[in-house]
């Protein structure tokens, strides 16, 4: 045979595999609205970037009726290719091939890709469209989803692992993105352990499928799902963005963006966003928004744990993670969902050198039975673990109430946060005037022949001592009391100043890891 003979084979081997499960099955994709997975790669990288990796590869099972066919590529294409000419990993699941389900072949082509990624310090990528693992394969498919979860926890910390939800992600399929990063949801994208049809016959339960774990559940009540799109392309640009914060490994900076934003900026607007009286509220997006460059603020779960606001922006070109208590949702208590939330995104920020700008105003921990009962001692130590481990750059502004375990938990000096500034509005107490009066003072007030008259007398005591943060500042728990109008520059002059910090978080004796309280 030829060179052109034999190249023309290879052609005609590499058109099977790009098919996949065929022109009727791509087809079918089409009319649910679903993109074929070719054109999602398309788009998702720069022009002409991709380059395919065991495009060939396929089953080896012989069971129920595996023998007859053979699927080129085994249902999931997986390469490498750029992202603002960036080089990325990524792998995507064909639903068009046997229901993009997991088998062995699969599941070690994506488990291969990932170790490839740790190896060269790329960020990876997975488009998620699977029923799971391969039921005709057995212990086989098995296999390919541990395989799968054992890189994507070799990559943990390592690169950054973004997955995209695209259409069903059932089963094994779901543990994967579960152990990522990131988890983006197309709107009619679902994910679940076991479909309605599992838990009709085991619970008696009648359950749509988008009841069970829609993206909006995973947005809001589960928090699994990080963001939500309404559509495929927008998921797809929300990954281009995602990773324009993010170093592509753990031994990089992040990139620096260039901004005509000036640092030095004015930000007036605060003095009517935020009241001086603590009661009231406002919202901590709006002033997220003036802090950083070109108030632009790319917000992570913003459906759950509302209580609390993180995400990424910029300050003078240097990517900053934001945590902040939002004191328009429950006057930015910290709850079970806020804390799980702070504490991932703190760890994630840690991991990829990412300074951490913490924005504190909240009452305390959420208090009741059904928090209590849920765990908010276990959830809530987490972020005092997240926050004590972190070895990035920490700056924290308190900017009102900063009562109790909270203020510590948010970043506070006692935790090693490195620059901690305060506005004059600031208030750190054990807990606030109202309920530490009613302790202080019990006895007299069931005493007092006008207890209301005691009580406010108390209250304006308790106030002129701690409702400020001059008692922090004399303490030397505060460093800096600052104009709120200068907090965007003020932000920037911490960053520079601990731009080269170097910390190894090492006790006397040397741990494998921490136990984090899960
Ligand atoms: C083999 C599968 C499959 C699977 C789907 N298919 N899931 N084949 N193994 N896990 C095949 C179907 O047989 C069908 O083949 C094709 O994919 C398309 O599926 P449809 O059902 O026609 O599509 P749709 O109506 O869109 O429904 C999608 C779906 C449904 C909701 C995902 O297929 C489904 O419920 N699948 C099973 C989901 C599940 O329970 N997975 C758990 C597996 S066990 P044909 O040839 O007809 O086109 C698992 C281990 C558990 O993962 C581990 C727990 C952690």
């Amino acid at each position: 045979m030829s060179h052109e003979d034999l190249l023309k084979k290879v052609n005609e081997y590499r058109e099977k595999s790009i098919e996949g499960g065929g022109r009727d099955k791509i087809e079918q994709q089409r009319q649910k609205g679903k993109l074929w997975v070719r054109d999602r790669l398309n788009r998702l990288l720069d022009p002409d970037s991709f380059t395919e990796l065991q495009w060939m590869r396929t089953h080896r099972s012989t069971y129920f009726g595996l023998d007859k066919l053979k699927y080129y590529g085994d249902g999931v294409v997986t390469g490498y290719g750029m992202i603002d000419k960036r080089l990325v990993y990524v792998y995507a699941q064909d639903f068009t091939v046997l229901g993009g389900s997991i088998g062995e072949a699969h599941g070690e082509k994506i488990a291969r890709l990932i170790e490839l990624a740790i190896k060269t310090g790329a960020p990876v990528i997975g488009l998620y469209d699977s029923g799971g693992a391969r039921i005709q394969e057995g212990v086989g498919s098995l296999h390919g989803c541990g395989r799968i979860f054992n890189a994507n926890v070799k990559a943990s910390g390592v690169i950054p692992q973004i997955a995209v939800i695209m259409g069903p992600c059932a089963g094994a399929a779901a543990y994967s993105p579960a152990l990522m990063d990131f988890v983006i949801m197309v709107k009619s994208s679902y994910m679940f352990i076991t479909g309605p049809e599992v838990v009709k016959a085991a619970l008696g339960v009648d359950v749509t499928f988008e009841q069970l774990g829609g993206a909006n559940i995973h947005a809001s009540t589960s928090g699994v799902a990080h963001f939500i799109t309404e559509d495929e392309d927008s998921a797809l640009a929300l990954v281009r963005k995602l990773l324009s914060y993010l170093p592509s490994n753990n031994i990089e900076e992040p990139p620096f963006i260039q901004t005509e934003d000036p640092v030095d900026r004015r930000i007036d607007e605060i003095y009517e966003i935020v009241p001086t009286d603590p009661v009231k509220p406002f919202d901590v997006k709006k002033v997220i928004s003036l802090l950083v460059d070109e108030g632009d603020f790319l917000e992570v779960h913003e459906h759950y744990g509302r209580s609390a606001v993180v995400g990424f922006g910029r300050i003078g070109g240097y990517t900053i993670g934001i945590v902040a208590n939002q004191p328009a949702v429950n006057a930015g208590v910290i709850d079970i969902d806020a804390s799980n939330k702070i504490a991932r995104f703190v760890r994630f920020c840690d991991s990829f050198n990412i300074p951490i700008v913490t924005l504190v105003d909240t009452p305390g921990f959420m208090p009741g039975v059904d928090q209590e009962h849920g765990g908010i001692i276990r959830h809530g130590a987490k972020v005092l673990y997240a926050y004590s481990e972190a070895t990035v750059p920490k700056i924290t502004l308190v900017m009102r109430k900063a009562y109790g375990g909270a203020y510590i938990a948010m970043g506070s000096l006692s935790l090693e946060s490195d620059i901690n500034l305060a506005w004059p509005t600031a208030e750190i107490a054990v807990m606030g005037p109202e309920g530490a009066i009613r302790i202080l003072y019990r006895k007299e007030l069931s005493q007092a022949p006008d207890p209301e008259e005691l009580a406010r007398k108390k209250l304006a005591e308790y106030r002129e001592t701690f409702a400020n943060p001059f008692r922090a500042a004399e303490l030397g728990y505060i460093d800096d009391i600052i104009d709120p109008a200068l907090t965007r520059l003020k932000i920037y002059e911490a960053l520079k100043a601990l731009k080269n910090k170097r910390e190894e978080f090492l006790g006397m004796i040397p741990k494998k890891h921490g136990n984090i309280p899960l």
